[in-house]
């Protein structure tokens, strides 16, 4: 049970770089509600993306907001900047954060919605006892670093225990976001598990982009 709407959230990770507006503008068209934006360090992931300042490029072509997934170490000295340049959502993991809290209240006080992440083998308790001071937690269902790789199904249950603590516990309004092997075929499992922040990067940009959203938005509404 939650009482959030499912919000369908493009990763740009799998966008095309070299055009980035026209398919942001295809994420628009096509109704998307937020889009995600990976910020990997080379070092918390074996892998490097882009940094704040790509932030304000995406913002100053969309008025959608964006969602920030902060996959680096030492998150708190860059999350000023992110929500300087325009995030509207900021996630942080907990994987080797020992002031989780202390990240929630920067995001907040800098003005965006804070999220908790866990990789798909951090135990659940890892959010329970911040859990109240985040707006949205983020369970990924792959090792974060990459687009294409497959779903984790252990997600599923995660998904409802994190749910049911949620909502045994006063925290109904805090959404859950899922992130990796999102598709269309699996995204109706997906938020009948209690996901409703579906962020989903090769399942939107490969193919019709439109149509991807499209569809996926008729999955999750049946
Ligand atoms: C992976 C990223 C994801 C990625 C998902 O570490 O956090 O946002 O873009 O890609 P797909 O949907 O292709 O698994
Ligand atoms: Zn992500």
């Amino acid at each position: 049970m939650k009482n959030t709407i499912n919000k369908i959230s493009p990763s740009l990770l799998s966008a095309n770089w070299s055009n980035l507006e026209n398919d942001i503008k295809q994420c628009e068209a096509g109704g998307a509600d937020i889009l995600h934006f990976d910020s990997m360090d080379g070092h918390f992931v074996p892998n490097i993306t882009v940094g704040p300042m790509m932030v304000k490029a995406v913002k100053s072509v969309t008025n959608l907001p964006v969602s920030c997934h902060l996959m680096i170490e030492n998150p708190d000295l860059f999350i000023d900047k992110y929500i300087a340049y325009g995030a509207d959502y900021v996630s942080i993991h907990v994987e080797g954060n020992p002031h989780v809290h202390r990240s929630l209240q920067i995001i907040k006080k800098h003005g965006a919605k804070a999220g908790i992440a866990l990789n798909p083998a951090t135990p659940l308790d890892y959010a329970y006892e911040a859990a109240q001071y985040a707006d949205f937690i983020l369970l990924m269902s792959v090792n974060p670093g990459f687009g294409g790789q497959e779903f984790i199904s252990s997600f599923f249950k995660r998904a409802e225990k994190m749910r049911n603590f949620l909502n045994e516990n006063g925290l109904e309004h805090v959404e859950i976001e899922v992130d990796g092997g999102v598709k269309i075929d699996n995204v109706k499992e997906i938020v009948n598990a209690g996901a409703n922040i579906l962020v989903s990067g090769t399942g939107i940009f490969r193919g019709n982009i439109v149509e991807n959203i499209k569809t996926m938005r008729s999955k999750v509404s049946q």
